[in-house]
């Protein structure tokens, strides 16, 4: 069996297709020296600001990081935030297919900091329409033959709204689907190889959970109710749960060194695993590397792609450990 260094060096030559929900992340940076004569509210001079790829976009950028080959697809507006995301998305490596559409916004989600403290998140998003919906599967199946993996990154904003139809195409073809889900209703992901929730998620479709047995029960549950191969249960700071279809239960975890900013973890864990089923790695040792990535990822402020250096860094001594 291969290293898991082994594994990330052959993720530089992974194909991989995103789709799913684009963001931007906006970020204006300033000071507060007096409070609004209008409301009582700090008025913030603001004197820098950043973009960032979200959402889906994070994924791909984090896929793109490894040196992979990603496109990503997925609907937009027609409007400056759109042609920034463009722009770092291709100075980021990514192959992306942005379809837009006249009547959405952009999804942007705008925070105002100062003095490393954010005052305010301000977002803008519209439901993507049932036309534009149904241009992402033709583009989706378009791309298949060209990947080998597909990942579908929902954050529930409506672009999704074919997701059955994407995650049935995507195993028709061979490949391996894997879901960031969202909402409370996972019927659509049917017959995916592998969902993703995070704690919270998991316990708004499977009930609340007391202990690691009734986990256990409710992870098998799902996975035979979706006819899933694998479920991966996401747990902050207590790492991450992989319950496979055979009964195969492995836990792994955090092993965040400092935790500055969550944002992102989630993106980056999907990347990982998705790049890693793409040059045939195991379901087991893609957590291990996304693992290992999320805690890298945690440490720095924003969603951001996972430094390969970092990530090569840490592997390479969890396969000396191992
Ligand atoms: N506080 C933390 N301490 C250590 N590791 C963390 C922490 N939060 C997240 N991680 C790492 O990131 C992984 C994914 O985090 P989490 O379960 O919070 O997913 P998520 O809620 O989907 O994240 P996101 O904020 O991107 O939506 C965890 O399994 C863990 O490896
Ligand atoms: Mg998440």
């Amino acid at each position: 069996m291969n290293s898991l260094m082994q594994v990330l060096e052959g993720m530089a030559r992974a194909r991989t297709l995103v789709v799913g929900d684009v963001m931007l992340d906006r970020y204006w940076y300033g000071g507060v020296e007096r409070i609004s004569p209008e409301a009582p509210v700090p008025v913030v001079a603001v004197s820098r600001a950043e973009e960032r790829p979200g959402g889906a976009a994070n994924v791909a950028q984090n896929i793109a990081g490894l040196g992979a080959t990603c496109l990503l697809l997925g609907l937009a507006g027609n409007d400056d935030a759109a042609d920034s995301l463009a722009r770092l998305l291709s100075a980021a490596g990514v192959g992306h297919r942005l379809l837009r559409d006249p009547l959405l916004n952009t999804t942007v989600k705008l925070r105002v900091v100062s003095r490393n403290q954010q005052l305010i998140r301000i977002d803008f998003e519209t439901k993507a329409t049932p036309d534009s919906c149904r241009g992402l599967v033709a583009a989706c199946q378009a791309a298949l033959s060209d990947v080998a993996a597909v990942i579908v990154s929902d954050y529930g904003k409506g672009g999704l709204n074919h997701v059955r139809e994407i995650v049935s195409a995507g195993r028709k073809a061979g490949l391996p689907v894997i879901v960031d889900p969202k909402g409370d209703d996972y019927s659509p992901y049917q017959g995916a190889t592998l969902i993703t929730p995070n704690r919270k998620e998991f316990e708004q479709v499977a009930g609340r959970f007391q202990d690691e047995a009734q986990l256990e029960r409710k992870a098998q549950d799902l996975i035979a109710e979706l006819a899933l191969q694998a479920l991966l249960v996401t747990r902050s700071e207590e790492g991450m749960t992989l319950f496979e279809r055979d009964g195969t239960r492995v836990h792994v975890p955090a092993r965040a060194h400092e935790v500055y900013d969550v944002t992102g973890a989630g993106d980056t864990v999907i990347a990982m695993i998705g790049a890693a089923l793409a040059v045939g790695a195991s379901l087991i040792q893609a957590i291990h590397i996304a693992n290992a990535a999320a805690g890298i990822v945690v440490g720095h402020l924003g969603a951001v792609a996972v430094p390969r250096a970092e990530l090569a860094a840490l592997l390479a001594l969890e396969d000396r450990t191992t």
